[in-house]
């Protein structure tokens, strides 16, 4: 095991809950194998704190920070500077401490796009549903915009679709479609599409049964790429697959938004394949 010392980095999650974060171990792994004197640890933080607790890493001078729900959005106030794209998003994933100045980046963003083109996947141009409108969305739903996807957000209350869309359509000056989240919809715009992503929480352990579509809309030329990670093949990906499509899980997008983070905070660049090994693993122990 590494010793700290009086020059080890510290770097962190913070978010509430906090418990079930996967960043501990593949971060801890990756500074290890890249034998970086470097540690990082789980902040429980509730909302009412997090201005303090923003001021406190900076004081305790903390290299490096991941947020995690609910403080995505809530953090912008508290930071020195934002990426370009993560000032777009509205949110943040992301802290990097530049000697006291904090910068804010939203690497679920870009973690997503690299999940894609790692995979031989290149959105631009091509027809894209989302589906969710939530806060996952939002990043994936920005990056594909500027990417130059033609976009697509389906989501269970419409006009969240529509509010989300909006503001894309705004930035990017492109148009953006949003309906509502219903298998009729559904069919429509699956008759077109090449690539689907699932941002929504259905499948997500323990209602690993649901899926948000019907499996008889799945066509082997569409990529369906599903955000949740746990479990690692939901029902969505498992009919995907059946149906002969290409399909990415929700760890390779974990991975990768964490494996951003660590290249900004290190400078090195990440072990991904250990990552996703250690994320694995973990993900096995979850109760
Ligand atoms: P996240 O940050 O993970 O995106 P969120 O902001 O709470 O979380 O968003 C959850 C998304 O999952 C939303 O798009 C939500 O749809 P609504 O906006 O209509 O609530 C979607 N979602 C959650 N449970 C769902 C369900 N049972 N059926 C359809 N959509 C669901």
């Amino acid at each position: 095991m590494r010793l700290i010392s009086g020059r080890t980095k510290v770097c962190g999650v913070i978010g509430d809950p906090i418990e079930h974060t996967m960043s501990p171990v593949m971060h801890n792994a990756a500074f290890s194998k890249l034998g970086l004197d470097y540690v990082y640890l789980p902040f429980r933080v509730t909302a009412q704190e997090l201005g303090k607790a923003v001021e406190g890493a900076r004081a305790l001078n903390i290299r490096g920070l991941n947020i995690t729900i609910p403080h995505k959005v809530a953090i912008l106030p508290f930071l020195d500077k934002l990426d370009p794209l993560a000032e777009k998003i509205g949110a943040i994933n992301t802290i990097v401490n530049d000697g006291g100045v904090l910068i804010g980046y939203n690497t679920d963003a870009t973690g997503f796009l690299q999940a894609l083109l790692e995979q031989g996947i290149e959105p631009k141009g091509k027809k894209v549903a989302v589906l969710g409108a939530g806060g996952a969305s939002r990043a994936i739903s920005f990056i594909l915009a500027e990417r130059g996807a033609k976009l697509v957000i389906l989501n269970r209350q419409p006009a969240r679709a529509e509010e989300l869309a909006q503001r894309i359509a705004q930035v990017f000056k492109r148009e953006v479609k949003a309906l509502a989240l219903n298998e009729e919809n559904l069919a429509g715009i699956l008759a077109e599409a090449e690539i689907l992503v699932n941002t929504t929480s259905l499948g997500m352990s323990p209602e690993v049964d649901k899926t948000p579509v019907p499996a008889r809309l799945l066509k082997s030329s569409l990529v369906v790429f599903d955000i949740v990670y746990n479990p690692i093949k939901t029902r969505l990906l498992k009919e995907a697959e059946l149906a002969g499509a290409k399909t990415i899980n929700g760890l390779e997008m974990l991975v990768w938004q964490g494996a951003l983070a660590f290249e900004k905070w290190t400078g090195q660049q990440a072990p991904l394949d250990l990552m996703k090994e250690v994320a694995t693993e973990a993900l096995g122990h979850e109760d």
